[in-house]
Protein backbone atom coordinates (compact mmCIF):
# COMPACT_ATOMS: atom_id res chain seq x y z
CA UNK A 1 0.00 0.00 0.00
CA UNK A 2 1.14 3.57 -0.37
CA UNK A 3 1.12 5.88 2.21
CA UNK A 4 1.03 9.50 1.84
CA UNK A 5 1.89 12.15 4.63
CA UNK A 6 -0.07 15.89 4.27
CA UNK A 7 -1.00 15.06 0.83
CA UNK A 8 -3.41 17.41 -0.97
CA UNK A 9 -6.60 15.90 -1.62
CA UNK A 10 -7.72 18.42 -4.27
CA UNK A 11 -7.79 15.65 -6.91
CA UNK A 12 -9.60 13.50 -4.98
CA UNK A 13 -12.89 16.00 -4.29
CA UNK A 14 -15.00 16.57 -7.26
CA UNK A 15 -15.92 20.17 -5.40
CA UNK A 16 -11.88 20.68 -6.67
CA UNK A 17 -11.31 23.16 -3.36
CA UNK A 18 -8.11 22.70 -1.16
CA UNK A 19 -7.38 20.67 1.58
CA UNK A 20 -4.82 18.07 3.59
CA UNK A 21 -5.22 14.47 4.50
CA UNK A 22 -2.69 14.05 7.39
CA UNK A 23 -2.39 10.72 6.22
CA UNK A 24 -3.34 9.12 2.89
CA UNK A 25 -3.49 5.28 2.73
CA UNK A 26 -3.73 4.17 -1.24
CA UNK A 27 -4.53 0.00 -1.00
CA UNK A 28 -2.76 -1.48 -3.98
CA UNK A 29 -3.15 -5.32 -3.23
CA UNK A 30 -5.41 -7.52 -1.25
CA UNK A 31 -2.96 -8.13 1.63
CA UNK A 32 -3.09 -4.01 2.16
CA UNK A 33 -6.40 -4.33 4.08
CA UNK A 34 -4.66 -6.99 6.90
CA UNK A 35 -1.22 -4.87 6.88
CA UNK A 36 -3.65 -1.86 7.39
CA UNK A 37 -5.50 -3.19 10.33
CA UNK A 38 -2.46 -4.42 11.67
CA UNK A 39 -0.64 -0.94 12.00
CA UNK A 40 0.08 0.34 15.87
CA UNK A 41 -2.55 1.73 16.68
CA UNK A 42 -4.91 1.42 13.82
CA UNK A 43 -8.29 1.99 15.51
CA UNK A 44 -7.42 4.73 17.20
CA UNK A 45 -7.17 7.02 14.73
CA UNK A 46 -10.14 8.93 13.37
CA UNK A 47 -10.48 7.18 9.58
CA UNK A 48 -12.24 9.19 6.67
CA UNK A 49 -12.90 6.62 3.52
CA UNK A 50 -12.85 8.32 0.44
CA UNK A 51 -14.44 6.74 -3.04
CA UNK A 52 -13.91 9.04 -6.09
CA UNK A 53 -14.53 12.28 -4.05
CA UNK A 54 -17.33 12.90 -6.05
CA UNK A 55 -20.04 13.68 -2.61
CA UNK A 56 -17.70 15.15 -0.67
CA UNK A 57 -16.95 18.82 0.88
CA UNK A 58 -13.83 19.37 2.35
CA UNK A 59 -14.26 22.57 4.58
CA UNK A 60 -11.23 21.77 7.10
CA UNK A 61 -8.04 19.45 6.46
CA UNK A 62 -8.31 15.84 7.69
CA UNK A 63 -6.98 15.20 10.72
CA UNK A 64 -6.52 11.68 10.54
CA UNK A 65 -5.84 8.83 7.73
CA UNK A 66 -8.07 8.89 4.26
CA UNK A 67 -8.36 5.35 3.15
CA UNK A 68 -8.86 4.91 -0.95
CA UNK A 69 -9.00 1.51 -2.67
CA UNK A 70 -7.89 1.33 -6.02
CA UNK A 71 -8.46 -2.75 -6.34
CA UNK A 72 -11.26 -2.89 -8.88
CA UNK A 73 -12.04 -6.31 -10.75
CA UNK A 74 -15.08 -7.32 -11.67
CA UNK A 75 -15.86 -11.44 -11.64
CA UNK A 76 -19.23 -13.05 -12.38
CA UNK A 77 -19.84 -15.70 -9.13
CA UNK A 78 -23.07 -17.61 -10.05
CA UNK A 79 -25.62 -17.42 -12.81
CA UNK A 80 -28.73 -18.93 -13.55
CA UNK A 81 -31.33 -18.50 -16.83
CA UNK A 82 -33.18 -15.18 -14.73
CA UNK A 83 -30.24 -13.42 -13.33
CA UNK A 84 -26.44 -13.42 -12.93
CA UNK A 85 -24.83 -12.63 -9.74
CA UNK A 86 -21.29 -10.30 -10.16
CA UNK A 87 -19.01 -9.08 -7.81
CA UNK A 88 -17.13 -5.87 -8.37
CA UNK A 89 -14.42 -4.60 -6.08
CA UNK A 90 -14.93 -0.96 -4.49
CA UNK A 91 -12.06 0.66 -6.30
CA UNK A 92 -14.03 -0.12 -9.42
CA UNK A 93 -15.91 3.56 -11.77
CA UNK A 94 -19.77 3.42 -11.14
CA UNK A 95 -20.33 4.22 -14.09
CA UNK A 96 -17.35 2.00 -16.52
CA UNK A 97 -19.37 -0.60 -14.00
CA UNK A 98 -22.79 0.33 -15.79
CA UNK A 99 -21.64 -0.01 -19.43
CA UNK A 100 -19.81 -3.34 -18.61
CA UNK A 101 -23.10 -4.65 -17.85
CA UNK A 102 -24.49 -3.80 -20.71
CA UNK A 103 -22.13 -4.55 -23.09
CA UNK A 104 -22.46 -8.07 -20.91
CA UNK A 105 -26.22 -8.23 -22.02
CA UNK A 106 -27.18 -7.76 -18.24
CA UNK A 107 -29.92 -4.98 -17.04
CA UNK A 108 -30.88 -2.83 -14.33
CA UNK A 109 -28.07 -0.58 -13.73
CA UNK A 110 -29.20 1.60 -17.30
CA UNK A 111 -31.35 4.23 -15.61
CA UNK A 112 -28.03 4.99 -13.30
CA UNK A 113 -25.67 5.70 -15.73
CA UNK A 114 -23.08 8.63 -15.36
CA UNK A 115 -23.78 8.82 -11.83
CA UNK A 116 -19.98 9.88 -10.47
CA UNK A 117 -17.73 7.86 -8.23
CA UNK A 118 -16.75 4.42 -7.14
CA UNK A 119 -18.88 0.79 -6.53
CA UNK A 120 -17.77 0.91 -2.96
CA UNK A 121 -19.56 4.18 -2.37
CA UNK A 122 -22.75 3.15 -4.52
CA UNK A 123 -24.65 1.72 -1.67
CA UNK A 124 -23.05 3.94 1.24
CA UNK A 125 -25.98 6.35 0.26
CA UNK A 126 -28.06 4.11 -2.18
CA UNK A 127 -27.31 5.89 -5.37
CA UNK A 128 -30.70 6.39 -7.28
CA UNK A 129 -31.60 8.23 -10.63
CA UNK A 130 -34.67 7.88 -12.99
CA UNK A 131 -37.15 5.42 -10.49
CA UNK A 132 -34.41 3.17 -9.68
CA UNK A 133 -32.06 2.66 -6.72
CA UNK A 134 -29.06 0.36 -6.21
CA UNK A 135 -30.38 -1.25 -2.96
CA UNK A 136 -33.24 -3.35 -5.71
CA UNK A 137 -29.77 -5.27 -6.89
CA UNK A 138 -27.59 -5.52 -3.67
CA UNK A 139 -26.95 -9.12 -2.57
CA UNK A 140 -24.26 -8.67 -0.99
CA UNK A 141 -21.78 -6.24 0.80
CA UNK A 142 -18.55 -7.20 2.07
CA UNK A 143 -17.03 -4.78 4.25
CA UNK A 144 -14.04 -4.49 6.39
CA UNK A 145 -14.77 -3.26 10.48
CA UNK A 146 -11.59 -0.70 10.68
CA UNK A 147 -12.56 -1.17 14.42
CA UNK A 148 -12.43 -4.69 14.75
CA UNK A 149 -10.05 -5.67 11.99
CA UNK A 150 -12.99 -8.61 10.86
CA UNK A 151 -14.50 -9.01 7.40
CA UNK A 152 -18.70 -9.05 7.72
CA UNK A 153 -21.19 -9.97 4.74
CA UNK A 154 -24.16 -7.47 4.87
CA UNK A 155 -27.06 -8.78 2.91
CA UNK A 156 -29.54 -5.84 1.53
CA UNK A 157 -32.09 -5.75 4.87
CA UNK A 158 -28.73 -5.34 6.90
CA UNK A 159 -27.88 -2.60 5.07
CA UNK A 160 -30.90 -0.76 6.05
CA UNK A 161 -31.54 1.35 2.63
CA UNK A 162 -33.48 4.49 2.43
CA UNK A 163 -33.81 7.44 0.16
CA UNK A 164 -29.91 8.11 0.03
CA UNK A 165 -28.86 6.50 2.71
CA UNK A 166 -27.83 3.01 4.20
CA UNK A 167 -26.50 1.98 7.68
CA UNK A 168 -22.38 2.65 6.45
CA UNK A 169 -24.20 6.85 6.21
CA UNK A 170 -25.73 6.32 9.61
CA UNK A 171 -24.83 3.97 12.56
CA UNK A 172 -21.80 2.42 10.85
CA UNK A 173 -20.43 5.78 9.40
CA UNK A 174 -16.42 5.09 8.72
CA UNK A 175 -16.31 2.07 10.77
CA UNK A 176 -16.99 -0.42 7.77
CA UNK A 177 -14.96 -0.08 4.66
CA UNK A 178 -16.22 -1.49 2.08
CA UNK A 179 -13.73 -3.92 -0.15
CA UNK A 180 -16.49 -5.21 -2.31
CA UNK A 181 -20.35 -5.63 -3.23
CA UNK A 182 -22.56 -8.73 -4.87
CA UNK A 183 -25.71 -6.96 -7.60
CA UNK A 184 -27.84 -9.37 -8.85
CA UNK A 185 -28.43 -8.38 -12.30
CA UNK A 186 -31.52 -9.83 -15.15
CA UNK A 187 -30.48 -11.62 -17.79
CA UNK A 188 -34.45 -10.71 -19.60
CA UNK A 189 -35.16 -7.32 -20.24
CA UNK A 190 -36.53 -5.83 -17.07
CA UNK A 191 -36.76 -2.47 -17.74
CA UNK A 192 -37.93 1.06 -15.65
CA UNK A 193 -39.06 4.14 -18.16
CA UNK A 194 -41.39 5.39 -15.84
CA UNK A 195 -40.17 8.90 -16.04
CA UNK A 196 -41.65 10.91 -18.65
CA UNK A 197 -38.10 12.20 -19.11
CA UNK A 198 -36.51 8.82 -20.32
CA UNK A 199 -39.35 8.43 -22.62
CA UNK A 200 -38.98 11.62 -24.22
CA UNK A 201 -35.68 11.98 -24.88
CA UNK A 202 -35.81 7.98 -25.91
CA UNK A 203 -38.24 10.03 -28.73
CA UNK A 204 -35.82 12.48 -29.12
CA UNK A 205 -33.18 10.73 -29.65
CA UNK A 206 -34.75 8.51 -32.20
CA UNK A 207 -34.72 5.25 -30.16
CA UNK A 208 -36.88 3.01 -30.62
CA UNK A 209 -35.74 0.07 -29.51
CA UNK A 210 -36.28 -0.49 -25.07
CA UNK A 211 -33.02 -1.65 -24.32
CA UNK A 212 -30.32 -1.30 -21.95
CA UNK A 213 -28.18 0.65 -24.21
CA UNK A 214 -30.27 3.10 -25.37
CA UNK A 215 -31.76 3.47 -22.06
CA UNK A 216 -28.71 4.37 -20.64
CA UNK A 217 -27.86 6.57 -23.62
CA UNK A 218 -30.95 8.93 -23.13
CA UNK A 219 -30.02 8.76 -19.00
CA UNK A 220 -26.33 9.86 -20.37
CA UNK A 221 -28.17 12.47 -22.64
CA UNK A 222 -30.34 14.08 -19.78
CA UNK A 223 -27.59 14.11 -17.78
CA UNK A 224 -24.66 15.50 -19.50
CA UNK A 225 -27.91 18.90 -20.93
CA UNK A 226 -28.35 19.55 -17.15
CA UNK A 227 -25.80 18.15 -14.55
CA UNK A 228 -22.23 20.55 -14.45
CA UNK A 229 -19.50 18.21 -15.78
CA UNK A 230 -17.27 18.11 -12.94
CA UNK A 231 -14.02 17.80 -15.13
CA UNK A 232 -14.88 21.33 -16.00
CA UNK A 233 -16.26 22.59 -13.11
CA UNK A 234 -16.12 21.60 -9.85
CA UNK A 235 -19.60 20.06 -8.38
CA UNK A 236 -20.59 16.90 -6.39
CA UNK A 237 -24.35 16.34 -7.94
CA UNK A 238 -27.17 17.25 -6.16
CA UNK A 239 -26.12 19.20 -2.80
CA UNK A 240 -29.22 18.59 -0.38
CA UNK A 241 -31.71 15.68 -0.24
CA UNK A 242 -35.08 16.21 -2.07
CA UNK A 243 -37.20 16.73 1.35
CA UNK A 244 -39.77 14.37 2.44
CA UNK A 245 -42.50 16.07 4.41
CA UNK A 246 -45.72 14.91 6.05
CA UNK A 247 -49.29 15.24 4.54
CA UNK A 248 -51.05 17.97 6.67
CA UNK A 249 -47.42 19.98 6.08
CA UNK A 250 -47.85 19.21 2.19
CA UNK A 251 -51.77 20.72 2.45
CA UNK A 252 -50.58 23.28 4.40
CA UNK A 253 -47.64 24.78 1.44
CA UNK A 254 -50.35 23.39 -1.41
CA UNK A 255 -52.82 26.02 0.06
CA UNK A 256 -50.01 28.62 0.31
CA UNK A 257 -48.04 27.81 -2.76
CA UNK A 258 -50.29 25.88 -5.45
CA UNK A 259 -47.71 25.18 -7.94
CA UNK A 260 -45.60 23.16 -5.60
CA UNK A 261 -43.93 19.89 -7.23
CA UNK A 262 -44.31 16.85 -5.28
CA UNK A 263 -43.94 13.42 -6.00
CA UNK A 264 -46.70 11.27 -3.27
CA UNK A 265 -43.82 8.76 -1.20
CA UNK A 266 -46.60 6.89 0.19
CA UNK A 267 -49.88 7.43 2.07
CA UNK A 268 -48.80 9.98 4.57
CA UNK A 269 -45.74 11.58 2.82
CA UNK A 270 -44.95 13.81 0.20
CA UNK A 271 -41.52 14.66 -1.22
CA UNK A 272 -40.72 17.84 -2.83
CA UNK A 273 -37.84 18.74 -5.45
CA UNK A 274 -35.27 20.60 -3.65
CA UNK A 275 -34.23 22.53 -6.63
CA UNK A 276 -37.86 23.71 -6.57
CA UNK A 277 -37.65 25.11 -3.33
CA UNK A 278 -34.16 26.65 -4.21
CA UNK A 279 -35.28 28.32 -7.63
CA UNK A 280 -38.52 29.72 -5.68
CA UNK A 281 -35.55 31.63 -3.02
CA UNK A 282 -34.60 33.24 -6.08
CA UNK A 283 -31.21 30.97 -5.84
CA UNK A 284 -31.33 30.00 -9.33
CA UNK A 285 -27.77 30.87 -11.25
CA UNK A 286 -26.77 33.21 -8.65
CA UNK A 287 -23.23 32.95 -6.81
CA UNK A 288 -21.23 34.92 -3.73
CA UNK A 289 -17.46 34.87 -4.86
CA UNK A 290 -16.88 31.63 -6.65
CA UNK A 291 -19.04 29.52 -4.93
CA UNK A 292 -21.98 29.15 -7.25
CA UNK A 293 -25.65 28.06 -7.73
CA UNK A 294 -26.28 25.98 -11.17
CA UNK A 295 -28.19 27.72 -13.66
CA UNK A 296 -29.85 24.78 -15.42
CA UNK A 297 -30.41 22.95 -12.01
CA UNK A 298 -30.37 24.61 -9.09
CA UNK A 299 -30.07 21.91 -6.42
CA UNK A 300 -26.38 21.38 -8.04
CA UNK A 301 -23.80 24.14 -5.65
CA UNK A 302 -20.58 24.74 -8.02
CA UNK A 303 -16.97 25.66 -7.28
CA UNK A 304 -16.57 28.53 -10.12
CA UNK A 305 -13.21 28.95 -9.76
CA UNK A 306 -11.26 29.04 -6.46
CA UNK A 307 -13.98 28.58 -3.66
CA UNK A 308 -13.25 27.01 -0.65
CA UNK A 309 -15.05 24.55 0.91
CA UNK A 310 -15.85 26.68 3.71
CA UNK A 311 -17.27 29.40 0.80
CA UNK A 312 -19.33 26.54 -0.71
CA UNK A 313 -20.71 25.56 2.94
CA UNK A 314 -21.86 29.35 3.79
CA UNK A 315 -23.44 29.71 0.32
CA UNK A 316 -25.43 26.13 1.12
CA UNK A 317 -26.04 27.65 5.00
CA UNK A 318 -28.05 30.87 3.23
CA UNK A 319 -29.78 28.69 0.79
CA UNK A 320 -31.49 26.38 3.64
CA UNK A 321 -31.92 29.41 5.56
CA UNK A 322 -34.00 31.08 2.86
CA UNK A 323 -35.64 27.85 2.66
CA UNK A 324 -36.86 27.26 5.73
CA UNK A 325 -38.26 31.29 6.23
CA UNK A 326 -40.40 30.61 3.01
CA UNK A 327 -41.37 27.21 3.38
CA UNK A 328 -40.69 26.28 6.60
CA UNK A 329 -38.54 23.03 5.24
CA UNK A 330 -35.25 22.34 6.68
CA UNK A 331 -33.25 20.97 3.91
CA UNK A 332 -30.51 18.15 4.58
CA UNK A 333 -27.32 18.04 2.74
CA UNK A 334 -26.37 14.93 0.10
CA UNK A 335 -23.40 15.58 0.47
CA UNK A 336 -20.95 14.48 3.37
CA UNK A 337 -19.46 17.90 4.74
CA UNK A 338 -16.29 17.41 6.76
N1 LIG B 1 -36.75 21.83 -10.76
C1 LIG B 1 -36.95 23.19 -10.67
N2 LIG B 1 -36.04 24.02 -11.27
C2 LIG B 1 -34.98 23.54 -11.97
C3 LIG B 1 -34.76 22.15 -12.05
C4 LIG B 1 -35.68 21.30 -11.43
O1 LIG B 1 -37.90 23.66 -10.07
O2 LIG B 1 -34.22 24.36 -12.49
C5 LIG B 1 -37.74 20.94 -10.12
C6 LIG B 1 -38.80 20.50 -11.12
O3 LIG B 1 -40.02 20.44 -10.44
C7 LIG B 1 -38.33 19.11 -11.49
C8 LIG B 1 -37.79 18.64 -10.16
O4 LIG B 1 -37.12 19.78 -9.61
O5 LIG B 1 -39.37 18.29 -11.93
C9 LIG B 1 -36.87 17.44 -10.19
O6 LIG B 1 -35.71 17.76 -10.93
P1 LIG B 1 -34.77 16.61 -11.52
O7 LIG B 1 -35.56 15.65 -12.33
O8 LIG B 1 -33.61 17.27 -12.14
O9 LIG B 1 -34.30 15.74 -10.28
P2 LIG B 1 -33.92 16.09 -8.76
O10 LIG B 1 -35.03 15.65 -7.89
O11 LIG B 1 -33.47 17.50 -8.61
C10 LIG B 1 -32.91 13.74 -8.24
C11 LIG B 1 -31.61 13.20 -7.72
C12 LIG B 1 -30.55 13.21 -8.80
C13 LIG B 1 -31.05 12.34 -9.97
C14 LIG B 1 -32.40 12.91 -10.47
C15 LIG B 1 -33.03 12.05 -11.54
C16 LIG B 1 -31.68 13.73 -5.34
C17 LIG B 1 -31.13 14.55 -4.23
N3 LIG B 1 -31.20 13.98 -6.56
O12 LIG B 1 -32.67 15.11 -8.56
O13 LIG B 1 -29.38 12.61 -8.29
O14 LIG B 1 -30.11 12.34 -11.03
O15 LIG B 1 -33.34 12.96 -9.36
O16 LIG B 1 -33.66 10.95 -11.00
O17 LIG B 1 -32.51 12.84 -5.09
C18 LIG B 1 -27.41 13.19 -7.09
O18 LIG B 1 -27.86 12.51 -6.17
O19 LIG B 1 -26.29 13.76 -7.01
C19 LIG B 1 -28.18 13.34 -8.30
C20 LIG B 1 -27.79 14.09 -9.32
Amino acid sequence: MKILHNHPLISYNYFKVHALAHELILIEREEDYAELINRTGFNKIPFLILGDGSNILFTRDFEGTCIKTGLSDISTIKENEEYAWLRIEAGMNWHSLVIKTIEMGLQGLENLSLIPGTVGAAPVQNIGAYGVEIKQFIDQVEALDLKGGEVFLFNARDCEFEYRSSIFKNRYKNRFFIKSITLQLNKKPSFNISYDKIQDTLGLLNLKEINAKNISDAVIYIRESKLPDPAKIGNAGSFFKNPIIDKTDFEGLKAEFPRIPSYQVDKFNYKIPAAWLIEECGWKGKRIGDAGVNPSQPLVLVNMGSASGKDILRLSERIKKDVAQKFGIELQPEVNII
